[in-house]
């Protein structure tokens, strides 16, 4: 046998295992049903006087590419002034630049942590967040979910210089982390905190600032991660710390200095989003008024088993790879965009359907996907009791 279909073979095992947990990963364009899935949570990504402003903006330029890395010629002068604008936005000493929150998060914590460094992580904390734990040389321990007594006790028992790892609203569940309380013990233990915003950005506090901004706790964090994936409507991320941070990270941080630098293009679009942020109270309190309706809706149905959610997530849980699938292709033929989220994506047996909300998104269009989802897990429910 050639090396070649020897690998072949390998790969082909590994993809026939996932067929067979009916787990098995496929990219998909974009569709025309009700979108109940993205991360575009204000709608940015198809703002038309946004991408007006954008056109114009990008028009005026000389050169749009990116050209080299930030360290050579790749950098610019409103890369600078973007990463200003957004430190102030969210009261921050400093912020850099990342091409995407993936890599702000694994770079940042495989930089920074060092052999004798301890990292308490929450045990949902997202892969990009786990990648930089696996690429660090500290050694690592993961703490219940939001679980402030587990936290506390590995605290007491590490000595060395120790980070804890949370986000601010999690990505799977849509829970928020008890802010206020970890800052306290991480006080107390003199812990460094790292806490990843990506779906608090422009979705929590008046404009969007943030759960650390809004709590008033961001002076008290040593370094946040703000991405633009999501309510921002681009892609691209910042961390955001001190002045020391800043400086380390360009001289040591892998992901920024062996990357090219983002091009012009992606620099306007995102400082032309954030300065929209900056008038979008009323908007963001629109999506948290169809957060509420949607909750509000959906606890009237007794088959339905929806988690605790402050965000614009929301995960109603159908155990097993094979009904979730039914019951998000159910919604999907029906117009709505829903997806499954599938094991191991997520611990096996809380297999979910993952709700995002919108500022597009209609009341009559939530009460009918409510509805939809009621008869479907109703239906999966009584399947499976027949089968039992
Ligand atoms: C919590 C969280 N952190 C980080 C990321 C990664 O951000 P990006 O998509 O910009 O790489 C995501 C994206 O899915 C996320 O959900």
């Amino acid at each position: 046998m050639s090396d070649l279909s020897k690998i072949d073979n390998r790969l082909l095992n590994d993809i026939q295992k996932r067929i067979d947990s009916n787990s098995l990963r496929t990219l998909k364009t974009g569709n025309s049903l009700i979108d109940f899935c993205s991360n575009d949570y204000l709608g940015f990504a198809q703002d038309e006087e946004l991408k007006e402003q954008i056109i114009s903006e990008i028009k005026k330029l000389r050169r749009i590419g990116s050209t080299g890395s930030r360290l050579l010629t790749g950098n610019h002068s409103l890369t600078e002034k973007l990463e200003k604008n957004i430190a102030l936005f969210h009261d921050a000493e400093s912020a850099l630049f990342f091409n995407s929150g993936y890599e702000a998060n694994s770079g940042l914590i495989s930089t920074i942590t060092k052999r004798n460094n301890t990292i308490l992580y929450d045990e949902l904390s997202h892969a990009s967040l786990r990648e930089g734990i696996r690429l660090s040389n500290a050694e690592s321990f993961s703490f219940k979910h939001n679980d402030l007594s587990d936290l506390e006790n590995k605290l007491q028992k590490i000595s060395e210089e120790k980070f804890i790892i949370i986000e601010s609203a999690y990505s799977m569940d849509g829970d928020i982390c008890p802010l206020k309380e970890i800052v306290e013990l991480a006080e107390k233990y003199s812990a460094n905190i790292i806490l990843d915003e990506a779906h608090a950005t422009g979705v929590i506090g008046k404009n969007g600032e943030g759960l650390a901004h809004k709590l008033n706790l961001h002076k008290r964090i040593f370094a946040r991660v703000h991405t633009f994936g999501k309510a921002i409507g681009n892609n691209g991320a910042v961390i955001l710390g001190s002045e020391i941070l800043k400086n380390y990270l360009i001289n040591f941080c892998r992901p920024f200095i062996y990357t090219t630098a983002p091009n012009l293009m992606q620099v306007i679009a995102v400082d032309l989003a954030y300065k929209k942020l900056e008038n979008s109270e009323q908007h963001i309190s629109r999506l948290h008024v169809l957060c509420d309706y949607f909750k509000n809706t959906i606890s009237k149905y007794k088959h339905v088993r929806l988690l605790p959610s402050d965000s614009a997530i929301f995960s109603i849980i159908i155990p097993g790879n094979e009904e979730v699938k039914l019951a998000a292709t159910y919604c999907q033929n029906a117009g709505y965009d829903v997806r499954p989220i599938l094991s191991p994506t997520v611990a096996s047996g809380s297999e979910r359907l993952r709700v995002c909300m919108h500022t597009f998104n209609s009341e009559n269009e939530i009460k009918r996907l409510c509805k939809l989802i009621e008869s479907i897990t109703e239906f999966i429910e009584r399947d499976k009791a027949n089968v039992l």
